[in-house]
């Protein structure tokens, strides 16, 4: 059974990528300093699949730690380096935490990669890197030009995107795949294991949830003076289920050596734009619950719509994102409760 090593395997998309691995027949071992994430969630997976994922709470900027566990581990065919600061206003009132939290984990990683001569690494990007499309420049492809970041958390995964992509074309014992996620949402249908947003949740779907769970007196809508059809920003929002498939077909495309490219990188998302309102509407619809919600300014540093192209992933991984939107949401809404039931 090959052995894959998920850094930050207990956030949000690494449990979820896990339960993916384990289901496609692969052993897991999980590090997480659990500085974003809690235990617990080892249990979530646990319970899903039945198979309990070896854990090691450590912190991949420590490389004597890295190297220990790789000697235990060994041999490991790949390792998706999901581990990385990733709240984007955080990173502009703390830029040194996250140059130095995200640079150093990854190529910490890349170093285990080289010397215990794995077979694959999967990094963990963001559509963020493309910043602004030019007007009409939706979709997005994986050619479409990278922009200047517009937060220190951006400009990290430009870096260790430009980090992977020289190493690998200079010759490595590894090959590199880098997977740019366009908005990860949702939670598994069996509600074991969902987001966990710590303290006011940033990002749209976790407020949503909240607001009509009545922990949030109501949703800030930031913004409906947009240049899209009901004035509210547009996003790709993808089933964070179908974005952990996406992982285990890279994953499988590099540790079965079916990658002749020593780098390549993929979008992820389901090749749709959905506005704030569309979503808050078909929430309603999935779950037959009221979301209030307020109008408010718009929140600095939003761009107004993308979305990505996902022809190269469809055709190249064979994979493409499944799951309607309505059931997205309602799984959601199910892990709510559940969160809410244990509260
Ligand atoms: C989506 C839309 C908001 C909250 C961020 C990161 C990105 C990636 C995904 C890591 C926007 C609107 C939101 C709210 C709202 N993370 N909104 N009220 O900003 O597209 O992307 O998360 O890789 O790097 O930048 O996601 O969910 O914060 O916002 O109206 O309370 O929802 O204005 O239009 P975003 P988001």
């Amino acid at each position: 059974m090959k052995k894959i090593i998920l850094t930050g395997g207990c956030g949000f998309i690494g449990s979820h990528t896990c339960v993916e691995l384990q289901n496609a027949g692969y052993q897991v071992v999980i590090i997480d300093n659990l500085s974003n994430s809690e235990l617990a969630v080892i249990d979530g997976i646990s319970r899903i699949t039945g198979v309990r994922p070896t854990f090691y709470n450590k912190d991949c900027c420590d490389l004597v730690a890295m190297r220990t566990i790789f000697q235990q581990e060994s041999p490991i065919a790949g390792i998706v380096h999901f581990a990385a600061s990733k709240a984007v206003n955080e990173s502009v009132q703390n830029p040194y935490k996250y140059y130095r939290n995200n640079l150093i984990s990854l190529m910490n990683m890349m170093q285990m990669a080289q010397e215990f001569k794995l077979k694959g690494f999967v990094f963990s990007s963001s559509c963020t890197v493309y910043g602004e499309p030019d007007e009409g420049n939706n979709p997005v492809t994986e050619n479409t030009p990278i922009k200047p970041a517009t937060s220190p958390y951006g400009n990290t995964k430009q870096i260790c995107e430009e980090i992977l992509t020289d190493t690998m074309r200079a010759g490595a014992a590894y090959k590199t795949i880098l997977l740019r996620y366009f908005n990860p949402i949702g939670a598994h249908p069996s509600s074991h294991i969902g987001e966990l947003p710590r303290g006011v949740p940033q990002n749209l779907l976790p407020y949503v949830c909240q607001a009509a769970a009545g922990i949030r007196k109501e949703l800030n809508v930031f913004g409906n003076d947009y240049n899209t059809p009901d004035g509210s920003c547009i996003r790709d929002y993808i089933d964070v289920c179908d974005l952990a498939n996406a992982h285990v077909k890279a994953m499988t495309r590099l540790v079965e050596d079916r990658q002749k490219e020593p780098v390549d990188v993929f979008n992820l998302g389901t090749g749709h734009g959905v506005s704030v309102l569309e979503l808050v509407r078909t929430f309603e619809q999935a779950t037959g619950v009221k979301v209030p919600y307020r109008i408010v300014g718009r929140r600095q540093g939003d761009i107004e719509q993308i979305w990505g192209c996902v022809d190269k992933a469809n055709k190249v991984l064979g994979w493409s994102a499944v799951r309607p939107l309505a059931e997205t949401l309602k799984n959601a809404w199910n892990w709510q409760i559940k969160l809410n039931n244990k509260n």
